[in-house]
């Protein structure tokens, strides 16, 4: 996979747009991440290795694909995460899934951990790490450190906006871990926002300020 893939299909971009309006109300911000996050999740699992099943249909016998190894997991970053695990569950249920809890300290922009669950071994799945903004990268980097720390080494980052500066530490800190997004967006801010991004993604999708 490259190292980074933005992923430009017309639905993605079209949700998007509308993710992005001041005017698009909460209820409308989660439908819409729900539904980009199936799209994401269709690009991120795309090379995903499969094994023959020797199937009956009522029709006749064959061998057909199915996914072969062991379940992979979804790592979502709280709490904004969440948005994007809850439509890559519904494409692939049978997921293990990883919580970890994060706060950014406004003051430093640097990371805080208050949660840390996840499956017990890591080494052989596919770890999916789920984050809608990629912005200082600060959260990206410690999530990713943490899981690499229980073991996971094929594990690839998942997000729906990043910004350039974001783009370029995590991928000088992580340069292993393939990166997906919907777009890249023009800067930083001085608050650590992505600009023109869509806002806080948390407080969009839960309707707090
Ligand atoms: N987190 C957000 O929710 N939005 C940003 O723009 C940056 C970080």
């Amino acid at each position: 996979m490259d190292s980074v893939t933005v992923v430009d299909h017309p639905l993605v971009q079209h949700k998007l747009t509308f993710m992005r309006k001041r005017e698009t109300s909460t209820a409308g911000f989660r439908r819409l991440l729900r539904e980009i996050s199936l799209l994401l999740c269709y690009e991120v699992t795309r090379e995903l290795p499969l094994t023959m099943e020797h199937v009956e249909t009522p029709l006749a016998e064959m061998d057909s694909p199915v996914l072969e190894g062991k379940k992979l997991v979804f790592a979502s970053v709280l709490r904004a995460g969440n948005g994007l695990l809850e439509g890559m569950l519904d494409l692939v249920p049978s997921a293990r899934v990883a919580h970890i809890g994060l706060y950014r300290d406004h003051a430093t922009l640097e990371p805080v951990e208050y949660y840390f669950k996840a499956p017990e071994d890591l080494s052989d799945r596919l770890t999916v790490v789920v984050d809608p903004m990629l912005a200082t990268a600060n959260s990206a980097i410690a999530a990713v450190q943490k899981l690499k720390e229980r073991g996971a080494r094929d594990i690839r980052f998942v997000c729906l906006l990043a910004a350039p500066e974001g783009v370029a530490k995590f991928t000088k800190a992580h340069p292993d871990i393939p990166i997906v997004t919907a777009a890249i967006d023009e800067k930083l801010n001085e608050k650590g926002y992505i600009v023109p991004g869509l806002g806080d993604a948390g407080d969009r999708m839960y309707g707090t300020k």
